[in-house]
């Protein structure tokens, strides 16, 4: 049986990681994988976190199963720092898989509740969002967004190319710092969208990985809470990976917020349902550490000044690498990386410019010229600046 397994292409960005592992340059630069790296190249253990564990490690008595939704702290505070309230008559939601699985499921529930569902994405978006649907046999359709030429949003191309999704479809959308391109909507187009949305009956589904990254936690959550207050339905899947720096523990939410107490509850359960089907019970000790942070005052105080230390340190490195190309370049048309938010920015460049990046100067990032501004410290934006000139982009 296992002889007839066809070999699946691997992950772009994953691959990346292998690659990067493998050359023997001495001054290389991992721009790949998005995980925040401090100026020494180490991706930290946040304060509160450790914290947060010692707690858990002193006063947990019990390892037995969570709910099958998970613990209803857990989501009650996510849940609140997400929206900004706790909508409790509409809400329904699960613990997930990370971000990834929450996405998953979000799929999933839509197609339990419409077999018929269609799946409009950014073009581009996260490679993995096109990977999941394709896997699942979603049929989905890219909308416009990324402008090559300003390399900020296309917005008339998106609201025409979104206006296309009926009642029941799905939109799925970056609530903050897009990835790939970094480029974002504005609050006013934010609100143009859910004009588009309230018309059509389509559902927005809101991919928010990263939370805290752009303007500060409660800025990156607004076209969130607006979409939110606005429809009648909307889904959301958030990932505690980057903002807690809890990669490896897959903690991640499904948000549901149903018209009525009746679809609430279908959606809860639902979503219960589909936990048990995938995996049974979420995982616990990522949840609890985040739990754990945000119900206790000390604990999210000194985690939220370190997550801004953490976006302060990446909006500095965009204006310096703005600033060198400026330089270097003489001409402002690389300031788009300083407008920019979240931990990417996508520089336009083509396949060959990349590759050239890799093999002339052992800078790795992502094939349609997404970088990590997050793999930069103040020494390396100088070496990048300088290489992106000499690769001619
Ligand atoms: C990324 O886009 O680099 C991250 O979300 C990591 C991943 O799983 O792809």
């Amino acid at each position: 049986m296992l002889t007839d397994l066809k070999a699946q292409s691997p992950d772009k960005i994953l691959m990346l990681i292998e690659e990067f592992k493998a050359d023997t340059r001495q001054g290389k630069i991992d721009l790949g994988v998005g995980v925040y790296k401090d100026p020494q190249g180490v991706t930290p253990v946040m304060r509160a976190v450790k914290a947060a564990e010692q707690r858990i490690w002193e006063t947990q008595t019990t390892k037995a199963y969570t709910g099958l939704a998970g613990e209803a702290d857990y989501r009650n505070a996510l849940a609140t720092m997400v929206l900004g309230e706790l909508p409790a008559d509409r809400l329904a939601s699960v613990a997930s898989v990370g971000g990834t699985g929450a996405i998953r499921q979000a799929l999933e529930l839509a197609r339990l509740a419409n077999p018929g569902v269609r799946v409009f994405v950014s073009n581009p978006t996260w490679p993995n969002h096109l990977s999941i649907m394709a896997f699942m046999g979603l049929p989905y359709t890219e909308y416009r967004y990324f402008d090559a030429e300003t390399r900020g949003v296309d917005f008339e191309g998106m609201k025409a190319d979104i206006a296309q999704a009926g009642k029941g479809d799905i939109v799925l959308l970056h609530g903050c710092c897009h990835n790939p391109t970094g480029a974002n909507l504005t609050l006013d187009q934010w609100s143009e969208v859910v004009a588009i949305l309230e018309k059509s009956g389509a559902v927005p589904l809101i991919d928010l990985a990263y939370q805290g990254f752009g303007d500060g936690l409660d800025a990156d959550a607004e076209a969130t809470r607006l979409v939110a207050r606005s429809l009648p339905e909307v889904l959301i899947a958030a990932s505690c990976s980057k903002n807690f720096g809890i990669y490896r523990e897959r903690t991640g939410i499904l948000i549901a917020l149903a018209d009525n107490t009746k679809a609430r509850d279908l959606a809860q359960g639902s979503m219960a349902f589909l936990n048990r089907q995938n995996f049974s019970f979420p995982p616990d000790h990522g949840a609890r550490i985040v739990s754990t942070i945000l119900t206790d005052d000390a604990l999210r105080a000194d985690w939220a000044a370190e997550l801004e230390e953490v976006r302060n340190t990446m909006l500095g490195l965009r204006d310096q690498l703005a600033a060198e190309l400026r330089d270097l370049s003489g001409s402002d048309r690389f300031d788009f990386i300083r407008n920019h938010r979240g931990m990417f920015s996508r520089l336009g460049a083509t396949a060959e410019q990349v590759q050239r990046l890799k093999t002339d100067a052992a800078i790795y990032m992502v094939g349609d010229s997404r970088l990590n501004i997050a793999g930069l410290n103040r020494d390396t934006v100088p070496v990048l600046a300088r290489a992106i000139i000499d690769a001619g982009i």
